[in-house]
């Protein structure tokens, strides 16, 4: 099958290419490097031996997209693009809004034009808002968004709702993705952050390796077991075979939602102390305030993608440990080569 993946150069995108060519499907990329190398994708095509189609482009360029799916004879898409900072989203609300909701809308309007009306989407477990009980399954409904980012996940699975509601062509599935960590085995591709990391896993990768001082933990007073915050860790790779297995599932019309987790917590300072005993390196930490917005405990549900995609996190946490630093130590600075300062 040729797929257009959106955002295939970032994160989980590139991992996700790499398991299509390894299934032996064929891939155009479509993303603007506002976040990503193209680095990336050729590291890609070493790994697997297959080229791709890459395009520099936006999808929010109507034109790029009309010219791109005429040229080339597209049967699936799957949208990674967009803006995934939670706190960025907080300052920067319209930019969220027009990147993530309106350029979604704008890639479906081409598709409709186009005639390719299978689509699989990047949503997240934030769609489940501040107040759902866990673990969470896709029968409970979407809840009070607790940021413009979580916003936008919720504003377009409605629409994609919607467009499915209105003409039955349409075959969508909506990906809920909990925690995404590690890398590919190899360590040729992994998690990039610029600048300062957001999430978890990439800092505690950056204190191990020296790029960082401390890390900082973000409130030990949850009502959790140890006091800190657990969530539902899986596997980049895993994560990755669960889109190969949306996109052969997609031929019915409507749109179906599933969690894509492992159905296991874990809290901050368990990953904190399983990275040490895995690795054989020192996280130094530090408690700190909690930040804003976090949830104290969530995890998933994945049944309904077991029952109905057949597929199942596979990987242990230890290899979501390993691989993450592997890819740290090959590529201390990511895809940018020679770049060296040291932050807290
Ligand atoms: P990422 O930032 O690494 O990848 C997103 C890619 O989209 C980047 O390569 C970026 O350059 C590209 N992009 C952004 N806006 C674009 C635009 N307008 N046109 C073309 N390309 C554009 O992020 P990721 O972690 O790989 O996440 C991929 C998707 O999964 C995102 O939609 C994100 O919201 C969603 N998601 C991520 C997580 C997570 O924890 N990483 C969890 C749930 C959902
Ligand atoms: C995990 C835990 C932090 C950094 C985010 C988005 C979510 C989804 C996945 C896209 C939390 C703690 C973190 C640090 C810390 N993305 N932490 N020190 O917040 O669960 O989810 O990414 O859809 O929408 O919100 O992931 O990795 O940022 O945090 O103590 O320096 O680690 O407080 O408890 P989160 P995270």
């Amino acid at each position: 099958m040729k797929v257009l993946v959106t955002g295939g150069a970032g994160y989980i995108g590139s991992h996700t290419v790499l398991i299509l060519l390894e299934a032996g499907h064929e891939v155009v990329v479509l993303d603007n490097l506002c976040n990503a190398s193209r680095e990336a994708l050729r590291r890609v095509e070493r790994l697997v031996g297959r080229e791709l189609v890459f395009v520099e482009g936006d999808i929010r360029d109507r034109a790029l997209l009309d010219q791109l799916l005429v040229e080339w004879p597209i049967s699936a898409v799957i949208h990674f693009a967009g803006l995934k900072a939670v706190g960025e989203s907080v300052q920067q609300p319209l930019a969220y809004y027009a990147n993530n909701v309106a350029g979604t809308i704008t890639l479906c309007q081409a598709m409709q034009a186009a005639g390719v009306q299978r689509l699989v989407f990047s949503s997240s477990a934030t769609v489940y808002g501040a107040d759902a009980p866990v673990p969470y399954q896709e029968t409970m409904p979407r809840g009070q968004a607790t940021s413009p980012y979580g916003a936008s996940k919720a504003m377009v699975e409605q629409v994609l709702e919607d467009l499915c509601r209105s003409n039955d062509l349409w075959s969508v599935a909506a990906l809920r993705y909990f925690n995404p960590i590690g890398a590919h085995p190899s360590g040729e591709i992994g998690e990039d952050p610029q600048g300062i990391p957001n999430n978890l896993m990439p800092f505690i990768a950056q204190v191990a390796s020296g790029r960082r001082n401390t890390l900082s933990i973000f409130g030990n007073d949850y009502s959790t077991a140890d006091g800190t915050c657990e969530r539902d860790y899986l596997h980049v790779m895993d994560l990755a075979e669960g889109h190969v297995a949306a996109l052969a599932h997609i031929t019915t019309p409507g749109i179906a939602c599933y969690n894509l987790g492992t159905g296991n917590a874990f809290s901050v300072l368990q990953m904190v102390e399983r990275f040490s005993v895995v690795n054989g390196v020192e996280v130094p930490y530090a408690f700190a305030p909690r930040r804003a917005g976090d949830l104290p405990a969530f995890w998933a549900d994945p049944g309904k993608a077991g029952a109905e995609l057949g597929w199942v996190a596979r990987r242990s946490l230890d290899d979501m440990m390993r691989d993450t630093w592997r890819w740290q130590q090959r590529n201390p600075y990511g895809y940018r080569q020679g770049y060296a300062t040291q932050t807290p």
